[in-house]
């Protein structure tokens, strides 16, 4: 099979991949054979909003505790034993190293114990291949917007395993930006959730988009780099000039507001670049990629401009480990293999 020709045959390996995922506060395993989600088991730890974010010591304790059960779950879940596996993909960075190594430790023991080949992969080459599990058809070369709570980054995806980086942010990713602004809001309640995406989004669908005038960082600014510490300090700003009960009343508009404005950067920086590269595929994943508002907002400016526009399902948006079988297929397919020295790398670089 070959993977060089531009859009001929799609990156897929039929032969089902364990994929393990646990870069930061999800224990998540799955199998997938191909394009086929055969099972998705996803352990979201909620208690890390005790502490108002992701604490990296409690988050590899409870992956520890939690990746065995997952891990069975997912086999169990697609009627899969260990020796029918293709191979075992597993996140290596970026990400929290203590996490990363809680699931290539788990991955080289089960790669060791079942002879079944060992892929180390990529985080955000994962949520590219969420794209190609949400949409079978999409074919490079395509422009995609990576937004989660750890990065926003454009990639010029040439082929598949060939990504050039063309514009990133230059502070606070987009979904940091939505944890942050619900935090200060208080919105977010103690024990259920650290991400304040979902919850500033349900909010802001009672309030006005236009109450408050947050800025749009680098908006005027040529290239293709995001900021959004200005947009969150401006919100804290405002936040701090007005009474507790001000806030509470004004909470929905707040929350449309700072929505929009970070969906109007994303949206048109988004569409610039693919105009400037003259693609004319555009694939939104990551986290924030599950906004409701975003998606609409996307899917106008992508009519208007003439270009196609696609989504992975929310719950291949947010962190997964069936991107990750999807991706280690890929790489799998092609041959490639890792040692049993594969080690984290919780700054990795996409190349
Ligand atoms: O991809 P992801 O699960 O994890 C990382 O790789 O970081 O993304 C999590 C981020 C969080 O910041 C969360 O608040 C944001 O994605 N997020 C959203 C929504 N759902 C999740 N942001 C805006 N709207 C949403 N519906
Ligand atoms: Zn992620």
């Amino acid at each position: 099979m070959s993977f060089n020709s531009r859009d001929s045959v799609q990156p897929v390996w039929d032969r089902p991949v364990l994929g393990i995922e646990t870069s930061c506060d999800e224990t998540a395993a799955a199998v997938v054979a191909g394009n086929r989600i055969l099972s998705n088991v996803i352990f979201s730890q909620t208690e890390h909003s005790l502490y108002g974010g992701v604490v990296p010591e409690l988050a590899s304790r409870n992956h520890v505790r939690k990746i065995v059960p997952v891990v069975r779950e997912a086999l169990s879940g697609a009627g899969i034993g260990l020796d029918e596996l293709g191979g075992i993909a597993v996140t290596s960075g970026p990400g929290l190293v203590g996490c990363l190594l809680v699931g290539i430790s788990t991955a080289k023991g089960l790669a060791l114990g079942s002879g079944r080949p060992l892929i180390g992969v990529h985080h955000i080459e994962g949520h590219l291949f969420a794209g190609l599990l949400g949409d079978a058809s999409l074919r490079p070369p395509f422009l995609a917007l990576v937004i989660s709570g750890g990065h926003t980054q454009l990639i010029h995806v040439r082929r598949w395993g060939l990504y050039e980086v063309c514009g990133e942010t230059r502070d606070d990713a987009a979904g940091e930006a939505f944890d942050k602004v619900a935090k200060m809001l208080g919105v977010l309640k103690k024990g259920e959730t650290t991400m304040g995406g979902p919850v500033i989004s349900r909010l802001a669908e009672a309030g006005d988009d236009r109450a408050f005038a947050f800025p749009r960082g680098l908006r005027h600014q040529d290239g293709f780099e995001f900021s959004f510490s200005g947009i969150k300090t401006s919100v804290l700003y405002h936040i701090k000039g007005r009474s507790e009960a001000d806030v509470v009343e004004e909470q929905a508009d707040i929350a449309a507001s700072f929505q929009a404005a970070v969906v109007d950067v994303l949206v048109e920086k988004t569409i610039q670049a693919a105009g400037a590269l003259e693609l004319s595929r555009i694939l939104l994943t990551g986290g924030v990629a599950a906004n409701r508002r975003l998606r609409e907002e996307m899917h106008r400016a992508a009519r208007e401009s003439g270009v196609e526009v696609c989504f992975p399902p929310p719950v291949l948006c947010t962190d997964n480990a069936a991107m990750i079988a999807c991706a280690g297929g890929f790489r799998l397919g092609r041959g490639e293999r890792s040692g049993r020295d594969l080690d984290a790398d919780p700054r990795m670089k996409l190349t």
